[in-house]
């Protein structure tokens, strides 16, 4: 029984044995009251940790009271200025507390070097993983297994073989999954989608995805093997990847440039425009059924980046819908080209032709979204009610298989069909073979939940 189902159960007893009428005032039990607050450990204490932890702090519904990272403080991650790691963000968290008590000391939030510890912990509701992509899978089915929530950073896999069981996982323990592609919880964003689904600008044909170009260059061809640095569990860093020799930009931040860890800005910014897409055109229990490259470039052979520095392919759906995704200086937007007339959004506009698609009134009875303003309290506010976030673990698994097959066909340079419903490659044995990915031991979906 986890400590929510717990206090549940107990608070049914409680009223149980006070039948009849009891109304206890919120000012008595307090909204926020200790014990109906939702207790998060964080897994992963780097660049996002900044973004995320913030906005967990600023939620009085829950209370953040562990951090875990295999790296105990240091620099190297996205910014020459950013000292990341389980220390420094667990003293981040305490100052930030500390702030909120008459005496100003506050101590009450722990680190923890190896993330089993903290699903071990019964005092701990939810995780939230901010670790890089090939930990998502075995971090999350781990957590679904010990009974913990889950929100999970997007892109929510790096292959679409491990999607499929992490669903099963979520499923199976009856958990909840928020991904962590934050764009759903946007006011503009919605008003776009629900533009496009109401058909503002008739039968949408086609739709453009744009991803940032990549922001650091690798070592090159000939890069060297470096000494691990102190304070960094360089073992428990790689985890289910394969076993590498180490250089400093193969790990912090710099990860999503090298395919063995993610697939690259395809799925990082793709996990984000690519979703909005299938927002808008309402397909977000599918993907495309084709997939072809239409230019993408890679480093040079040899270097330890191998993701594409120029993302460029096109998909299509089963009702024949276009969906072209490609590196551009926007670095985040969608274009909905419709039978009479197209919308673009960005992170901070609606441009659209004809111009009154944008103060057109969406009607009672035509299609409203799903309405969240903030991602982070949605899926709070969703694990105490149990109902479905925002964007729940299936959405979050059709964006991210919607990348990695624009990736596989980038990668072979040739067109890839897709079976939706059995989530099968047709007719291509090797790019079948790029689905999944063995895991390094110890790790395995199975693995006993104890370190
Ligand atoms: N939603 C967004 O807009 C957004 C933006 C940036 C990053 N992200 C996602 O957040 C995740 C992390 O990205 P980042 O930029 O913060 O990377 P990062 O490298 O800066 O931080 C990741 C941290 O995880 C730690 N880590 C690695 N293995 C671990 C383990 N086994 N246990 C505990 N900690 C471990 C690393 O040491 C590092 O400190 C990625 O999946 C990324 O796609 C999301």
């Amino acid at each position: 029984m986890s400590r929510r189902d717990f206090l549940r159960s107990s608070a049914a007893l409680t009223a149980a044995a006070f039948a009849g009428p009891c109304i206890v005032p919120s000012s008595v039990l307090g909204q926020s009251a200790p014990s109906n607050r939702v207790t998060l450990g964080i897994i992963g204490c780097g660049n996002q940790s900044t973004m995320d932890l913030p906005e967990w702090l600023a939620n009085d519904e829950c209370q953040v009271v562990a951090v875990c990272d295999v790296n105990k403080g240091s620099y190297g991650y996205k910014t020459a200025k950013q000292f990341l790691g389980r220390e420094p963000q667990r003293d981040f968290v305490n100052r930030f507390y500390a702030k909120k008590t008459a005496s100003g000391n506050y101590r009450g939030c722990d680190m923890h070097a190896d993330f089993r510890e903290v699903l071990a912990r019964k005092d701990i509701d939810a995780v939230a993983i901010i670790a890089p992509d090939h930990w998502h899978a075995v971090m999350t089915i781990l957590a679904a297994r010990a009974g913990k929530d889950i929100y999970c950073q997007k892109p929510l896999t790096l292959t679409a073989g491990e999607g499929r069981q992490m669903v099963q996982a979520i499923r199976q323990h009856k958990r909840i999954l928020q991904t962590g592609s934050q764009w759903r919880s946007n006011a503009l964003i919605r008003r776009a989608c629900e533009l496009v689904r109401n058909g503002r600008i008739g039968k949408v044909q086609r739709v453009e995805t744009f991803i940032a170009a990549n922001n650091f260059s690798g070592p090159g061809p000939g890069w060297q093997e470096m000494p691990v640095p102190g304070g960094f569990d360089y073992d428990m860093w790689l985890g289910p990847a394969p076993r590498a020799p180490y250089h400093k930009d193969r790990c912090l931040y710099r990860f999503r440039f090298i395919r063995d860890y993610s697939g690259g800005q395809t799925t990082n910014f793709g996990c984000h425009s690519n979703d909005v897409a299938q927002w808008g055109l309402g397909t977000d229990d599918t993907c495309p059924v084709e997939y072809e490259d239409t230019g993408a470039e890679f480093p040079p052979k040899g270097d330890l980046f191998n993701t594409p520095t120029k993302v460029a392919f096109r998909a299509r759906y089963a009702n024949g819908v276009v969906l072209e995704c490609k590196t551009d200086e926007l670095n985040f937007g969608v274009k909905f080209q419709g039978t009479e007339g197209w919308l673009r959004v960005t992170a901070n506009k609606i441009e659209c032709e004809p111009q009154s698609v944008k103060d057109s009134l969406i009607q009672d009875n035509e299609t409203h979204l799903y309405v969240s303003t903030n991602h982070y309290r949605n899926f709070i506010d969703c694990v105490k009610s149990r109902k479905e976030p925002i964007e729940p673990i299936e959405t979050g698994h059709h964006t991210a298989t919607l990348c990695h097959l624009g990736n596989i066909a980038m990668l072979l340079k040739r067109k890839i069909k897709w079976d939706p419903l059995k989530e099968e490659v047709v007719g291509d044995g090797e790019a079948a073979g790029m689905l999944t990915r063995p895991l390094r031991g110890p790790w395995s979906y199975s693995m006993p939940l104890k370190a």
